[in-house]
């Protein structure tokens, strides 16, 4: 069953992100009665720092992070202590601060020298791993989710599962999962905060599968929006 899901809007961020931390603790909750493990990909972008922060924290000894493993939804193509890259900012504000076995964090490799190897190497990783539990996603103002852009590079139908793609803002090479690799997970939250998100977030909200907002192409079996008051549509 694909859904629009469900938006729910908060005062603020910090609001918003205890709201999700409560929600991901309750899918931990449930992924490891059932399976016995929780896998969750974590979005790049600033508006998640919160939420990690909030994980890292009140969450650290709540979950027993030695039965979750750690994915990323997409990643910039540069060495990971660079400050532009989301698993640098991931182990800043989370990674650093719990007590996870490194072999359960799995960052999308950027040290092959060719950008494809990186996205195939992970292709053969995520597929070994699928469904998971949860991705959580931000949307950027041009439509953007993970590192999927408007625009004639972006297949909407692209069958292979880790691509690499080039965004039109720095750094421009990316390792993107793709929509149907998202589609995939049991559950999807988006994290969308800021004035700037608004029109493109009633946009996505209004639109079915319109390549010209990647987003609106996420129909998961369940999604959740979770959006701050200055974003709210
Ligand atoms: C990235 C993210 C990207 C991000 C949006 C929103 O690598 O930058 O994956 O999709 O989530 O651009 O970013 P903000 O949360 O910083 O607004």
């Amino acid at each position: 069953m694909l859904s629009r899901g469900t938006v729910r809007v908060f005062p603020s961020v910090l609001e918003l992100s205890k709201e999700a931390a409560r929600e991901i603790k309750s899918l931990y909750d449930e992924a490891i009665a059932s399976r016995g493990r929780f896998t969750l990909a974590l979005s790049g972008g600033e508006t998640p720092r919160t939420l990690y922060e909030i994980l890292g924290g009140e969450y650290r000894d709540a979950i027993d992070w030695s039965r979750v493993h750690l994915y990323w939804g997409d990643e910039r193509y540069v060495p990971a202590d660079d400050t532009a890259s989301n698993y640098r900012m991931a182990r800043e504000s989370l990674i650093d601060r719990i007590p996870i076995p490194p072999e359960n964090v799995h960052p999308i490799p950027t040290s092959f020298a060719n950008p494809e190897d990186a996205a195939k190497s992970y292709r053969d990783e995520l597929a070994r791993v699928i469904p998971l539990d949860l991705i959580l996603l931000g949307l950027g103002d041009d439509g953007h989710t993970a590192s999927l852009f408007p625009g004639p590079e972006f297949n909407c139908d692209d069958e292979r599962l880790v691509i690499v793609t080039h965004s039109p803002k720095p750094p421009v090479i990316r390792i993107s999962m793709t929509i149907r690799a998202i589609n995939q997970a049991r559950n999807v939250f988006f994290l969308v905060a800021g004035t700037e998100k608004s029109v493109v977030l009633r946009k996505v909200l209004e639109t079915k599968d319109d390549p010209r907002y990647p987003a609106s192409l996420i129909q998961p079996e369940a999604l959740v929006w979770f959006v701050d008051r200055a974003a709210s549509p």
